[in-house]
């Protein structure tokens, strides 16, 4: 099952683009009651053309919040979810036969979009799997042997279903690393819950976003600004080194069996640039780091199953390595 939300027209530029994407979680906020960390984590990964893992049960609006935020930034979104019986070519798009010209197209498959929601991914048997990493590597599409580009920007946020039932396909540690963050949507508390139904009484429509009051206010145009800003951030070597000794604490504890790669301490000394950026700043500082270290670092390890026996879990783990690694003053 495939739907798309598109939108007509090309949005000027603001003048200024951070204070633009600013304004994205307030925008998604009047449709969606808190889970602002989410949010951010999106805008995040969008500044560094990462992908994301989603985390929570369902029912906790992990559509809403993709839907609300393609249309504060005039992204197009398109939500697929995985079945057992999806096949490559229903992801990335295949060549139809067109009788009137007796000739074969290429029909574009849903990952032509900018905001790809890929629901509940562990449904999906592992070629159709890797039909999706292999465009999020490549933010292109081969059918053929013909290269198609992927549109700009093109990223992916993957939800997985929790329960492990007969006919699921957790995707393999490797695959994890390869996702830019992992974001998790927590219930809501219970004063946001009583929020959200005071909406809904009050006639919230969740399908009618413009109703909802949601406007657009940023565009694909200052996310690449951003981007340009970001690669501008300065990191200072003790900054770096930092980055270095969070990764290394992870692969000496006693609790996991799998610590964080070269490709994860990447991972968070970009996110950290992006989040520096974001928050107004041109360099980054150790703080910047521990903002981003959680959703940067906590899909990348593995806990021992003693650990996980004995009641640990991966946050308490990062909370202990961030409580215990020096920071550079
Ligand atoms: N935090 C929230 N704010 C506003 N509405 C919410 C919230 N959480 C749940 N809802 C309501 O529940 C519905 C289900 O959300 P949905 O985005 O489909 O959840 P998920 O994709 O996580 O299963 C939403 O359309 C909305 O009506
Ligand atoms: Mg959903």
């Amino acid at each position: 099952m495939t739907d798309t939300q598109t939108w007509t027209g090309s949005p000027e530029p603001a003048a200024d683009p951070r204070a633009a994407l600013q304004q994205l979680p307030v925008e998604v906020g009047k449709a969606v009651v808190g889970q602002q960390a989410v949010v951010t984590g999106l805008v995040i990964a969008l500044l560094c053309r990462g992908h994301v893992l989603l985390e929570g049960v369902p029912g906790v609006a992990k559509t809403l919040t993709v839907r609300a935020l393609s249309a504060a930034l005039h992204l197009r979104t398109t939500r697929v979810q995985f079945t057992p019986d999806l096949m490559p070519g229903d992801v990335t798009g295949s060549l139809v036969y067109d009788a009137r010209t007796a000739e074969f197209s290429f029909r574009e498959g849903p990952v032509f979009t900018n905001l790809l929601l890929a629901d509940e991914i562990n449904r999906t048997p592992p070629k159709t799997q890797a039909s999706l990493l292999e465009a999020m590597e490549e933010r292109q599409v081969s059918v053929d042997g013909t290269p198609r580009p992927l549109p700009d920007p093109f990223i992916v946020a993957a939800t997985q279903n929790p329960v492990e039932y007969e006919g699921t396909y957790t995707l393999p540690e490797a695959q994890l690393d390869r996702f830019l963050l992992k974001l998790t949507m927590p219930l809501p508390e219970r004063d946001a819950e009583v929020e959200v139904l005071a909406r809904h009484a009050a006639g919230f429509d969740p399908r009618d976003l413009e109703a909802a009051g949601v406007r657009r206010v940023a565009g694909p145009d200052d996310l690449r600004a951003g981007r340009e800003a970001v690669a501008r951030v300065q990191v200072d070597r003790q900054v770096l080194a930092y980055v270095v000794d969070l990764a290394r604490a992870t692969r000496v504890s006693p609790s996991l069996s799998l610590g964080v790669s070269p490709r994860g301490s990447t991972a968070l000394l970009q996110t950290a640039r992006a989040w520096a950026w974001l928050t107004g700043r041109d360099y980054v500082t150790p703080d910047d780091v521990k903002a981003m270290a959680r959703a940067t670092l906590r899909h990348r390890v593995r806990l021992r199953p003693e650990a996980e026996l004995e009641g640990v879990s991966v946050e308490s783990v990062l909370d202990s390595v961030l409580a215990a690694t020096p920071v550079p003053r």
